[in-house]
């Protein structure tokens, strides 16, 4: 058994694997079969189904269900409540069973509170899904989507920052970390960090809130 914290009310069955320095709170119910990587945090309620791939640093937030067809990379943030899916057409009378679609959340993405990811959908790496919207179809890199169905609103930093205004070379900056981001046809891109690098340390903490920097 690696070393990760379960707390008591947790169950966590045979076959499940489980990385180093992961915690998981109460009521959790972890399955044989499942992956999930090391420091990620489970808060409470959260379901893991086996075929659920989950990676290193993920933030799971309370009342989350993990289905298998579920692949989730590092670094990604669930929100509370949100919900997923993995089947298109489900009906009680007809067993769909090993015909899970897969959804795919890439690096570092974000899910808001309360909201659906409908099956077969891929979240670009540093999407920002805002509050309780619905995604039905897939979301670029970077993209800020809201509301039902959900639509692009824009760009989100790799802080979570909008990315709005441009300068005179038509690039965008991060208000909190300084980064210049780079937009070109419908690709959003971070010219001062590669999207897999790990943040700097200085840059990993937090010191003021969305709307200070807002303004
Ligand atoms: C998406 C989000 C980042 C937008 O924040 P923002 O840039 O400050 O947005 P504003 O409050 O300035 O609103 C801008 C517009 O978007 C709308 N809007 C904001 N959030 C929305 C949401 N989640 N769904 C639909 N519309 C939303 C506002 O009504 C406003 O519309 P208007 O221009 O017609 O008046 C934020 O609302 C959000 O949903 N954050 C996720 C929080 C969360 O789930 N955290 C997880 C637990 S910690």
């Amino acid at each position: 058994m690696s070393d990760y914290f379960k707390h008591e009310s947790a169950y966590v069955d045979e076959g499940a694997a489980i990385g180093a320095g992961t915690k998981i709170w109460h009521f959790c119910h972890i399955m044989g079969g499942s992956t999930i990587g090391a420091r990620c945090t489970l808060g409470q309620n959260v379901t893991v189904e086996a075929g659920a791939v989950i990676g290193s640093n993920v933030k799971v937030q309370n009342n989350v269900s993990i289905y298998n067809g579920l692949i989730i990379d590092d670094d990604a943030f669930l929100g509370p409540s949100c919900v997923f899916t993995n089947v298109t057409n489900p009906r009680a009378q007809v067993n769909r069973r090993g015909l899970y679609e897969k959804t795919w959340l890439k690096c570092g993405c974000t899910i808001g509170a309360n909201a659906t990811i409908v099956c077969g959908v891929t979240i670009g790496r540093y999407a920002f899904i805002g509050a309780g919207a619905v995604v039905v179809k897939d979301v670029p890199d970077y993209a800020l989507v809201m509301g039902n169905p959900a639509r692009q609103h824009g760009w989100m930093s790799r802080h979570g920052h909008r990315l709005q205004q441009q300068d005179r070379n038509g690039l965008f900056m991060c208000p909190e970390s300084g980064f210049r981001y780079q937009e070109k046809a419908g690709t959003m891109r971070c010219l001062d960090l590669e999207e897999n690098q790990a943040l700097p340390t200085a840059l990993a903490i937090g010191k003021k809130t969305y709307d200070e920097f807002k303004g």
